[in-house]
């Protein structure tokens, strides 16, 4: 894996920045995120917009396979909220270990990783955003979003069978592996209807190939129309 090297200037700003936080409390930060976000946060946020706008017009599920600290599902939980705060037919399921990577590939995911990366994240700190959230959504009787915790490569083929009125509106791969990528992709396919889009957030990028081997097992890429946005490097999506 190449580590990126960060110029002088980053070295500063991350300095200052870490500097600044510590002459403000949490709540501070939550009131004013954006006086902190760096520009790849705000990209990150900008790029889930853009992607969830595609789909408003899908009925389904927004399904994130890698969660780590819920920043995105919990974007797409609000953006649900705001832009279609009746829309019943709309889920967000998260699934991951919330305990960090698992089912490394030795052959196709970086050797240099290990069990311990993205294990600083609390689930039941998300969960307890998530019922707050409910607690001041329209129609929160229906649940809006939801944690599946466990390795996806067993979890995901377990949970479709628990759910026969499952339709994927949007398949967010965003576990940087290999297998658990490849067992997402297989399992929901047949859940997505024409129009539905896939998203890879680590597509044709050399630090995590797996994604893109996963990807390449299971569609032949000259027959789907894979895109990037022009102001995030890191994300490729296609329809269905
Ligand atoms: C890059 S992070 C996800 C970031 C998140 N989508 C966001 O935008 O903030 C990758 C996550 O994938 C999860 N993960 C990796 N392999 C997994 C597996 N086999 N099963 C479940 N989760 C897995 C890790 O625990 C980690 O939280």
């Amino acid at each position: 894996m190449t580590k990126r090297r960060l110029t002088p200037a980053e070295i500063e700003y991350n300095e200052t920045r870490a500097n600044v936080l510590k002459r403000v409390d949490s709540s501070y930060v939550a009131d004013a995120p954006f006086v902190f976000s760096n520009r790849i946060a705000v990209t990150a946020a900008l790029s889930r917009m853009e992607l969830f706008k595609k789909v408003l017009d899908v009925p389904g599920a927004i399904v994130e396979c890698g969660v780590y600290k819920g920043n995105s599902l919990m974007l797409y939980m609000h953006l649900s909220m705001i832009l279609e705060p009746y829309a019943i037919n709309r889920s967000i399921i998260g699934f991951d270990t919330f305990e960090g990577f698992t089912s490394i590939d030795k052959n196709e995911d970086p050797s240099d990783i290990n069990e311990n990366m993205f294990s600083d994240t609390d689930q039941s700190l998300i969960q307890d955003m998530i019922n707050a959230n409910d607690l001041v959504r329209p129609v929160n009787r229906i649940p809006r979003c939801e944690l599946v915790k466990g390795d996806i490569v067993k979890t995901v083929p377990e949970f479709v069978k628990t759910r026969p009125d499952l339709v994927v509106a949007m398949l967010i791969l965003d576990t940087d592996l290999y297998a658990p990528t490849k067992v997402a992709l297989e399992t929901f396919l047949p859940y997505m209807p024409k129009g539905a889009i896939v998203v890879l957030d680590e597509v044709a990028y050399r630090n995590f190939p797996g994604e893109t081997s996963a990807l390449r097992e299971v569609f032949d890429l000259n027959k789907i129309e894979l895109k990037r946005l022009p102001f995030d490097s890191s994300v490729g999506y296609f329809h269905i």
